[in-house]
């Protein structure tokens, strides 16, 4: 992008009011469907060997993601990119790191039925989870159905997923005007937005809202090739362009960046600064910046209490 243009946008975005909002308090989901979700997303019944859950690769204890530098599912096989995490995920625009589902429904069937996940078809869930007598009765205090059908199995971990939500952060109750940021916190977010972080990671989820390159300024090599937005679109232009991912709890969900490449925060924002920025930052404003980010983290779902 245009030197120029990049300072504009930071400027408008410094001056059109604040430029990230907070999560909302209630999640608005269905709890009953939501909870039977729960049951779903934690159960390896969904697996075609009974070993993988959702759960394996979006540990719900710790930031909704997964600590492997890529993740493995079915029968140890390793995946291609790092696990997203699942916490407020209904907030972003379109879901996968390269955008390829619309929304959360449509990102379910695929870990489902990748032979690298779930390993299921269709059909195969409905078998598995018919012969269930505990899960005929469950669906059929939920849904009123008799059979369980495959749409219905989406449908209540899509529900979980929007009950997935972290409130309550430090940052939000800030901009809420209920608490105060320290000094270097405060410091820490006006580098982040005088830097131009701001104009990529914004909005509600910090991020979630539009692709972009990952080397904006600098070519960033990777090893190896991984699912970006060039395999959605074919076009060139699209190599090494993802969705921006959310900062929101982003204390608890290292590795960072699609490669799992950056193992802290610390080297996480200078390879960001210097990737999309390019800017040298000094260890001092880095050290600032992650004080704001540590800022992120919000309460735990409450549908994840027992
Ligand atoms: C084998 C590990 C694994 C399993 C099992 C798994 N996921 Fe994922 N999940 C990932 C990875 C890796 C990504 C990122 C993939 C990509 O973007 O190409 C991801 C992405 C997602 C996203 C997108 C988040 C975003 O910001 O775009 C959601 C939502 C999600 N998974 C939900 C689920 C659900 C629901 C299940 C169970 C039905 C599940 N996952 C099972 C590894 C897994
Ligand atoms: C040009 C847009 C852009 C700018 C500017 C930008 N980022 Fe990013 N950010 C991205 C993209 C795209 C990714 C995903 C990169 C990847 O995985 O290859 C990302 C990833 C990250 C991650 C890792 C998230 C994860 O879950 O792996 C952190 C942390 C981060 N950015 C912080 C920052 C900070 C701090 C700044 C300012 C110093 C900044 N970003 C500036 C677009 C941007």
């Amino acid at each position: 992008m245009n030197k120029l243009l990049w300072i504009l946008a930071c400027i408008t975005f410094i001056y059109a009011g604040e430029p990230i909002s907070p999560i909302p308090l209630h999640h608005g989901a269905d709890i009953k469907k939501a909870k039977l979700g729960k049951e779903l997303f934690f159960d390896t019944i969904l697996s075609k060997d009974n070993t993988i859950s959702c759960l394996s690769c979006h540990d719900l204890s710790n930031g909704g993601s997964d600590s492997r530098t890529v993740s493995s599912g079915f029968s140890g096989r390793e995946g291609n990119i790092q696990s997203l995490t699942v916490f407020n995920a209904k907030y972003n625009f379109k879901q996968f790191w390269n955008g390829r589902a619309a929304n959360l429904l449509e990102q379910a069937k695929e870990p489902l039925n990748n032979p690298a996940e779930h390993n299921m078809n269709p059909q195969a869930l409905e078998e598995k989870l018919n012969n269930s007598s505990y899960y005929k009765s469950r669906f059929k205090k939920v849904y009123s159905i008799d059979t369980i059908a495959y749409a219905y199995i989406l449908d209540a971990i899509v529900e979980f997923e929007k009950a997935l939500t972290t409130p309550n952060s430090k940052f939000d109750k800030y901009l809420r005007e209920e608490e105060e940021l320290s000094e270097e916190e405060k410091e820490g977010y006006t580098l982040f937005k005088q830097n131009g972080c701001i104009t990529c990671h914004n909005g509600i989820n910090i991020g979630g809202n539009s692709f972009q390159k990952m080397g904006t300024f600098l070519e960033y090599k990777s090893q190896q090739e991984y699912p970006d937005r060039y395999d959605v679109t074919g076009k060139k232009a699209h190599r090494n362009v993802f969705k921006v991912p959310t900062l929101r709890n982003i204390a608890l969900t290292a590795p960072y960046f699609h490669d799992g490449s950056a193992k802290n925060l610390q080297e996480a924002v200078k390879s960001m600064s210097q990737y999309n920025l390019g800017l040298i930052l000094s260890d001092e404003e880095t050290k600032k910046i992650v004080s704001f980010l540590n800022t992120l983290t919000g309460e735990m779902p409450k549908i994840l209490e027992p």
